[in-house]
């Protein structure tokens, strides 16, 4: 539990944000893959990437973590260089959906069993989205306590090119099976109905694998050769955007704020929160504008703006999934009506993220009405301080301390300690900005 105040006076200075989750997770899954060794900086340290080190190294790879300098170096043995793991057979991939599903893709080309479990949150999330094309593929996976939910045991093959059109725009889904498909006997195609992130497609391709994405009518078709072996290349995780989501929006929020964030990944398969934010009012400049790691990077300069509501939906929303959750926070302090559609996916995040974001929202004092696919949020009015409820998600407690920023009184977070799943420091990262505020930026 922890109580937090309303900010007496403005957010001041500069902040560099942890690297980025997704391309960590990718980093280390495709060194383990890759023949040799892989050096990662700015890797993310968060519960969840921890997860997906534990794993490989339950799978036989060596993986070194220095977590003062935020340094890993992945000791890969190759496509086919996994181990079973013994002791004990099962792999615990945590609150990670990410680890889960991209490695479903990857034991699904392995010739050995193996059980990924993880905790209650990840039992409960839809798997059946991977589960079908890898075993169209030619993979065994079954769910050995429900149908479609981890537990999942499952016996790799070796697999058939496939062409599947996901229903969903999910990168995880994508990246199971473009990893399923460096195994398989010819080119797999995923097609999404938008464009999901695409970390994968940028590392594979940068790793030497054939990796293609074609924008026809009736959606996007990635494609993936075959590969005999990935090559290894050092990479700079850039800061992740969904973690500067927090501060770029409390800076928008309280008046007279201004920050610099610095070093943030801004691919614009990510970066659809700067596109709503800009749209809805809000002053955000980007500075130094970069290629890190075959990702586009910059630095953010936000300042207090007076915002106002809008309709996001469509394409746009596979961009700023993660970050719905405090563009609503956004919305609430913006002047008029905010609509979400299309984003049904927010029902199985972490949490029911509509309904975890509008019943907080609504104990603020904020109007706030969940639809099946998204919400309507009529903002405007102020927010008083309440005993919110995180449902152990990361992405709702840090909204919410955002929220808290402008809201008359004290607000209590139910359980905080969730935020370490991506961003550990978040409350000594929030609380420095709070400190520093009597010290303007030069
Ligand atoms: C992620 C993909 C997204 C996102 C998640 C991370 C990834 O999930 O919400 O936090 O790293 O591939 P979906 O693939 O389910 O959309």
């Amino acid at each position: 539990m922890i109580r937090l105040q309303k900010a007496a006076s403005p957010l001041r200075g500069g902040l560099s944000v942890p690297g980025d989750k997704s391309v960590s997770h990718r980093a280390v899954i495709f060194g383990a893959l890759a023949d040799g060794r892989t050096r990662i900086m700015n890797f993310l340290s968060g519960a969840d990437c921890l997860s997906t080190i534990d794993c490989f190294r339950r799978l036989g790879i060596a993986i070194e973590a220095d977590r003062g300098s935020g340094e890993v170096t992945v000791f890969g043995r190759g496509l086919h260089g996994l181990l079973p793991s013994s002791d004990p057979q099962e792999l615990f991939t945590g609150n990670s959906g990410t680890t889960t599903r991209i490695l479903c893709g990857v034991l699904a080309a392995q010739p050995f069993t193996t059980i990924l479990s993880g905790d209650e949150s990840i039992c409960r999330r839809p798997m059946r989205r991977v589960i079908e094309p890898l075993t169209q593929m030619g993979a065994e996976i079954v769910g050995l306590r429900q149908e479609n939910c981890a537990p999942l045991r499952i016996s790799g093959s070796p697999l058939h090119g496939i062409t599947w059109r996901s229903s969903v725009a999910s990168a995880q889904v994508k990246s199971a099976v473009l990893c399923a498909g460096l195994y398989a006997d010819g080119a797999s195609t995923v097609i999404e109905p938008a464009l999901s992130r695409d970390h994968s497609e940028r590392m594979l391709q940068a790793l030497g694998a054939s990796v293609t994405t074609e924008r026809r009518e009736d959606g996007f078709y990635i494609t993936i050769e075959p590969a005999d072996r990935l090559s290894t290349r050092d990479i700079e995780v850039p800061g992740d955007i969904s973690s500067a989501a927090y501060f770029i929006t409390a800076a928008l929020l309280v008046p007279g704020s201004e920050l610099l964030l610095k070093n943030i990944g801004v691919n614009p398969t990510r970066s659809g929160i700067l596109e709503v934010l800009r749209r809805m009012g809000g002053d955000i400049t980007a500075l130094n504008e970069r290629n890190s790691g075959g990702e586009p990077v910059c630095d953010l300069l936000v300042r207090h703006s007076a915002l106002h509501g809008t309709v996001i939906e469509g394409e746009l929303i596979p961009t700023l999934i993660d970050e719905l959750p405090v563009i609503a926070v956004a919305a609430a302090a913006a002047e008029g009506q905010t609509v979400i559609h299309d984003a049904a996916e927010l029902r199985v995040k972490e949490s029911d993220r509509i309904a975890s974001v509008t019943e907080n929202l609504l104990s603020m004092g904020c109007r706030a009405e969940a639809a099946a696919d998204g919400m309507i949020i009529e903002g405007g009015r102020p927010l008083s301080g309440a005993l919110i409820r995180c449902r152990d998600d990361h992405r709702i407690a840090m909204s919410f301390a955002v929220a808290s920023l402008i809201a008359e009184g004290e607000t209590t977070l139910d359980n905080e300690r969730c935020v370490a799943i991506s961003y550990p420091d978040f409350f000594a990262d929030m609380a420095s900005l709070r400190v520093s505020a009597s010290h303007p930026r030069s």
